[in-house]
């Protein structure tokens, strides 16, 4: 993964803030984990610092550091906790079996645990986490703009910033993610031990680019143009389509280091961005999509997946395979333009030692 390195700097500077003594406990927790193959890498490669620390102390200083670790997986009530419990049993068999076979590294216990909630609230007891961590979930609103959800403005039947939105309704979808990422920041502060870390990775845009420019704003304008091409089929109501918009929003970088110096409750230890296709499956090289039709199908899967319920609640369940099949072919079509690619902001936060 191309943030791992980000995320081992974070772990081995949060080390250093457990208190000194033997039986230390480091407490981590990843926000938004989802339930798919994903969820436990992000454990593995924790622990795998840690084990590695560990081992480094034994061999620089003759005596082995202590630790254990706590790690809080959450994400919001509705995901799928069940699936994480029953795969844990099999990852920590692997955790186990890689430390003893890999030399460099001492095995460290870890207890996972669920925690339900979102993170748009406070989800953990004052000064208590030494690491967060939260990887494609920051995207996401804690709900839509208020003078939009109660129709005092509309959004021009687009589900996101399109390049019909009217300025006042960018406005609303900037604000609303002001408002979430100080609320963000002010929560996992309070919860931060001093000296704590975070390492936050989430879509964007680039520096020079418009909320209605840019990779994430062209994957929702073609959804948008999918759910318009399905209203004369008496699929989807006009009424329905003016009144969905998604509780989303791709902050530029300028946005994100400027909040966070504004806030000033943390200092930025690294801030980037790089491109990630949206096609996870397509590594080939240049600009130009080889198979537009597959990577299109590939494409409208991850969108899928992200948003179904949102989906369903709104227009009803009958409309999901049309929908997502008319998506793929005007994604296939637009893909024929360049590769979908999605800016990616990854930043390491320190709370800093009082
Ligand atoms: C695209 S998935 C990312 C999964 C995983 N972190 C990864 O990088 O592959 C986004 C996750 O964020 C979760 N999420 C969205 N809003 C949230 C909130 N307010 N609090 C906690 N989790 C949230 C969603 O339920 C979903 O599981």
């Amino acid at each position: 993964m191309e943030t791992w390195p980000e995320l081992h700097k974070a772990v081995r500077e949060a080390l250093k803030s457990l208190s000194p003594g033997a039986g230390s406990t480091m407490v981590a927790a990843d926000l938004g984990c989802s339930s798919g193959p994903n969820t436990l890498l992000v454990v593995s490669e924790v622990m795998n610092t840690i084990g590695a620390h560990v081992q480094e102390t034994a061999d620089n200083y003759r005596s082995r550091a202590i630790i254990e670790v706590q790690f809080f997986l959450n994400d919001l009530p509705g995901n799928d906790f069940n699936l994480v419990f029953r795969s844990l049993d099999q990852h920590q068999r692997r955790l186990q079996g890689l430390a003893a076979v890999e030399e460099k590294q001492a095995a460290v216990p870890c207890y996972i645990a669920g925690l339900p909630g979102s993170m748009y609230t406070r989800i953990l007891p004052c000064q208590s986490v030494h690491l967060f961590h939260s990887s494609h979930c920051l995207i996401w609103r804690s709900k839509i703009p208020e003078d939009l959800s109660n129709g005092t403005h509309v959004n021009a039947d687009n589900i996101y910033i399109g390049k019909t939105t009217p300025k006042v309704v960018v406005d609303l979808f900037r604000e609303q993610f002001e408002k979430d990422f100080e609320l963000f920041l002010s929560l996992r502060h309070k919860e931060l031990v001093s000296g704590g870390y975070m390492v936050l990775t989430f879509a964007g845009r680039r520096r020079e680019e418009m909320p209605m420019q840019g990779g994430v704003a062209r994957v929702w304008e073609v959804l948008s143009q999918a759910l318009e091409y399905l209203v004369p089929k008496g699929l989807v109501e006009k009424e329905k389509l003016s009144s969905f918009n998604m509780p989303y929003y791709a902050p530029s970088l300028d946005e994100v280091t400027q909040l966070i110096k504004q806030n000033d409750l943390f200092d930025i230890e690294d801030i980037r961005l790089f491109e990630s296709n949206w096609d996870a499956y397509d590594d080939s090289d240049g600009d130009v999509v080889l198979n537009c039709s597959s990577s299109a199908e590939n494409i409208a899967k991850i969108i899928r997946a992200g948003i179904e319920p949102l989906i369903m609640n709104h227009f009803g369940e009958d409309i999901l395979e049309e929908l997502f099949m008319v998506y793929a072919a005007m994604l296939a079509k637009n893909l024929e333009k360049g590769k979908a690619m999605c800016p990616v902001i990854v930043v390491i936060l320190n709370k800093s030692e009082l």
